[in-house]
């Protein structure tokens, strides 16, 4: 380890899925946690009794947590662990998502061979390494901060373990009211999801992992997505998103127990990760329609969310981490948070319906834009632009699923946004030294 690193030992990074990229002050607030801070509020206007998710996520820390360093040719987060990286570690500038289809004959053995690659390349890969099959092996020599998280479809269980596939490994729910999902960008047998903080390292690490993945498939579809940049965000800020909308506020955080128990499955009644340390993901691609979005003034955006977009604070409140007010109303008696506001009708109305949010903006060339459709995505304006909305909880039927139910039935959010892909993938749980990522699957 570098000098620069070792001064840095005792202060790992805080995170919600802010980006902190720097070391906190001394005396900085220190993480705030979710449940220890829930609110009920009263006076609802959907009607049903909602829990009001208070506080924030200031730390993402765990063991894997990177720590900070101003040399990203030296930044790493640990590969092996009880929990794969890349989900409660900072979501760090680029996320590529690769769904990959195994070939049609694809046995046991050779999903175990798949597997034993694809670790032993990602453990070298995120520590800077380059694997055996790397014909640019200089490039493995920054890690910026490369997770490389391993999520599996369906048929892998089907091949491997049918009896161990859990029940809501399958696609979500069709949700008719805004879904315009185009098969481009739906489920796949495979999921890779590679996540740095410098685009040359990504790049090359798509490259030496798929090099050893060809022989056993085909890509099926790659979304790639971008935050803020490494340092460009202040400690404790949460970042925003592509509507320039503070997101990412209300999140699991692992400075209490609810990262825990919403993504891990632990101590959450009623609620169990598919295998301990495992997880799920649910990746929407959701188009934002900048071009209407333009028509849109200050007043009526916030009160589509519910918060200001100055700072993200609720629209009840001053700061961004004030607890929303979902009773309040104004002198006409109309509640100051809307009926339809996004973040009444995202708030959990069960313990359970709670989900850690760590998306990607998409943006793709202006030249695709101009009326030509790709992919299913819509057309007409200047911008193809959107989320790579990924969001992982223990079990997606009880925790994501009424949240997006509510959102589809009604969100004034929906006037700007269009889900156009969606896929599952249950996310097994990280493994050690001398094991491969899902060898449970085989014992
Ligand atoms: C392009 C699509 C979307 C945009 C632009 C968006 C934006 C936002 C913003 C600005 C907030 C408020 C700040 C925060 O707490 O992060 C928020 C909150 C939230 N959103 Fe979304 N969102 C989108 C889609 C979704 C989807 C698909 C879901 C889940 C199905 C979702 C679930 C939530 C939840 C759970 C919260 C926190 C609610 C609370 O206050 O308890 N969002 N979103």
């Amino acid at each position: 380890m570098s000098d620069s690193r070792q001064a840095h030992d005792t202060q790992k990074l805080p995170d919600d899925s802010s980006l902190p990229r720097v070391t906190p002050a001394a005396g900085e607030q220190t993480p705030t946690g979710w449940s220890r801070r829930t609110a009920i509020a009263a006076g609802l206007g959907a009607g049903a009794g909602v829990v009001a998710g208070a506080g924030s996520a200031y730390a993402y820390a765990s063991s894997q947590s990177p720590e900070y360093t101003p040399n990203l040719s030296t930044a790493t987060v640990g590969f092996y662990g009880d929990k794969q990286a890349g989900i409660d570690t900072p979501p760090p500038a680029y996320g590529q998502f690769i769904a990959f289809d195994l070939g049609e004959n694809t046995t046991k053995d050779a999903v175990a061979r798949l597997l034993r690659i694809l670790t032993q390349d990602a453990a070298q890969l995120t520590a800077g390494q380059a694997p055996i099959v790397d014909q640019e092996p200089e490039l493995a020599a920054v890690p910026a901060n490369l997770t490389v998280t391993v999520g599996f479809g369906e048929r892998i269980f089907d091949i491997v373990a049918p009896e161990k596939k859990p029940d809501w490994l399958k696609p979500l729910p069709a949700f008719k009211q805004i879904d315009r999902l185009d098969d481009a960008w739906n489920d796949g047998d495979l999921l890779l999801q590679l996540c740095a903080d410098d685009r040359v390292t990504l790049a090359h690490a798509q490259r030496a992992l798929l090099k050893g993945l060809r022989s056993f498939g085909s890509i099926r579809w790659v979304q790639e997505g971008f935050r803020r940049s490494y340092g460009s965000e202040n400690p404790g800020e949460t970042t925003r998103n592509l509507f320039g909308q503070i997101d990412g506020t209300i999140n699991p955080t692992s400075a209490d127990d609810t990262m825990n128990q919403y993504v891990w499955g632990q101590n959450l009644e009623g609620v169990q990760a598919w295998e301990p340390g495992g997880t799920s993901l649910v990746i929407r691609r959701i188009h934002m329609n900048m071009d209407t979005w333009d028509l849109s003034d200050r007043p009526a955006r916030e009160d589509a969310v519910g918060r200001k977009l100055s700072n993200g604070a609720p629209l009840t409140g001053t700061n961004e981490h004030d607890v929303a007010d979902l009773g309040a109303t104004n002198e006409l008696g109309f509640t100051v948070i809307a009926p339809y506001a996004h973040i009444r009708r995202a708030a959990p109305e069960k313990e359970a319906e709670r989900i850690l949010r760590r998306p990607y903006n998409y943006d793709l060339p202006v030249s695709h834009a101009s009326g030509i459709s790709q992919h299913g995505d819509i057309t007409g304006g200047i911008s193809q632009t959107g989320l790579i909305f990924c969001s992982y909880q223990a079990d997606p039927i009880q925790q994501f699923v009424p949240i997006q139910q509510r959102l589809a039935e009604l969100d004034m959010l929906n006037t700007w946004t269009t889900p156009i892909g969606s896929a599952v993938f249950a996310i097994p749980a990280g493994c050690r030294e001398d094991q491969f990522i899902g060898q449970s699957l085989f014992s």
